[in-house]
């Protein structure tokens, strides 16, 4: 209650901005050789965290609870560091950050890393701020206002009309899935579905008739935020990931929303077929990504 959704949505925008050229001035200094990117290991080996993560954090929760002192704010620095109860989300307003998505990428100069922005009400993520600086890519929403790429273009890009999915879907589709962090599971659970579905997604398999494999392309950017914004975009028909955090996919998912794409927490393939699809559950931990269906030959229907 008296929240200034408008207000607070400017705000976020020129935070984005500012740390996006916290990140582009770090990943400069690397490049000129005056910094490092120096980084240690957390829950694994391939769980890092670098100096500039921490830092674009801390600038992002400063500038964020001076201005909004009431609001609470989750950063994926400060949870790692064992503060879990306290950052659970409820129905306050809340501020759900990744100040350095796809942070792998960023270590070894891949251009697809981003500050992620969320701001959740009521557990519904209202607004969504993503800057790729090195990609010169903004994306940007708030509920009711759309989706936006540089504050100028709404997505998804195509709109007249928006493309449908390909009939038969995921068949023609672009579709993306993370490796994740847990490298554990090899022979059950996250891991292995997310190799099946690589796989099943690749070829012929899935044994799912004109609904298996034989995707246009798979691909797999290391940042779930982005993965996220390209389904907004139009670029992805379908991503799918197990094991993400809230910081992960918070700004991401009111982007899709507001480009007309569909978030769930359902797995695929079972669940391309089915009609009751649930909206996703912050912190559901398993979430598959649908981008604005259009329309096939006049039906409304989901193609996916
Ligand atoms: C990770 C990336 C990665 C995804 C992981 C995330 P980070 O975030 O988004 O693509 O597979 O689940 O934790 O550590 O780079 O901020």
């Amino acid at each position: 209650a008296g929240l200034d959704l408008d207000e607070i949505y400017r705000f976020a925008i020129q935070l984005g901005k500012d740390a996006g050229e916290m990140l582009l001035s770090a990943a400069n200094a690397r490049i000129s050789g005056t910094a490092y990117a120096v980084s240690t290991e957390k829950e694994s080996a391939v769980d890092l965290v670098t100096q500039t993560d921490e830092d674009v954090e801390a600038f992002i929760k400063q500038r964020i609870l001076s201005t909004y002192p009431n609001h609470k704010f989750i950063g994926e620095e400060s949870y790692s560091k064992g503060t879990s109860k306290q950052y659970l989300i409820d129905h306050a307003p809340t501020w759900c950050v990744d100040p350095l998505d796809g942070t792998v990428n960023y270590i070894h100069l891949v251009p697809f890393y981003c500050v992620s922005i969320g701001f959740v009400v009521n557990h519904e993520p209202v607004i969504g701020v993503v800057n790729a600086p090195f990609l010169h890519q903004l994306f940007s929403a708030c509920k009711g206002k759309g989706a936006w790429l540089n504050e100028t273009q709404q997505l998804p890009l195509l709109r007249n009309p928006i493309p449908p999915l390909p009939q038969g879907a995921p068949k023609g589709c672009v579709f993306s899935c993370e490796w994740g962090k847990d490298r554990r599971d090899a022979s059950d659970g996250n891991l292995q579905r997310k190799v099946e579905s690589f796989v099943n997604m690749a070829t012929e398999l899935g044994g799912r008739g004109d609904k298996g494999g034989m995707v246009h392309g798979v691909r797999s950017l290391g940042s779930a935020t982005l993965d996220l914004a390209y389904c907004a975009m139009g670029s992805f028909d379908i991503w799918w990931e197990g094991g993400c955090w809230e910081w992960d996919v918070c700004a991401g998912i009111c982007l899709l929303n507001e480009a007309g794409g569909l978030v769930t927490t359902a797995n695929p393939p079972d669940d391309f077929d089915t009609a009751e699809i649930k909206p996703a559950n912050l912190g559901g931990r398993l979430y598959l990504a649908i981008r604005a269906a259009g329309d096939n030959d006049g039906e409304t229907g989901r193609q996916a």
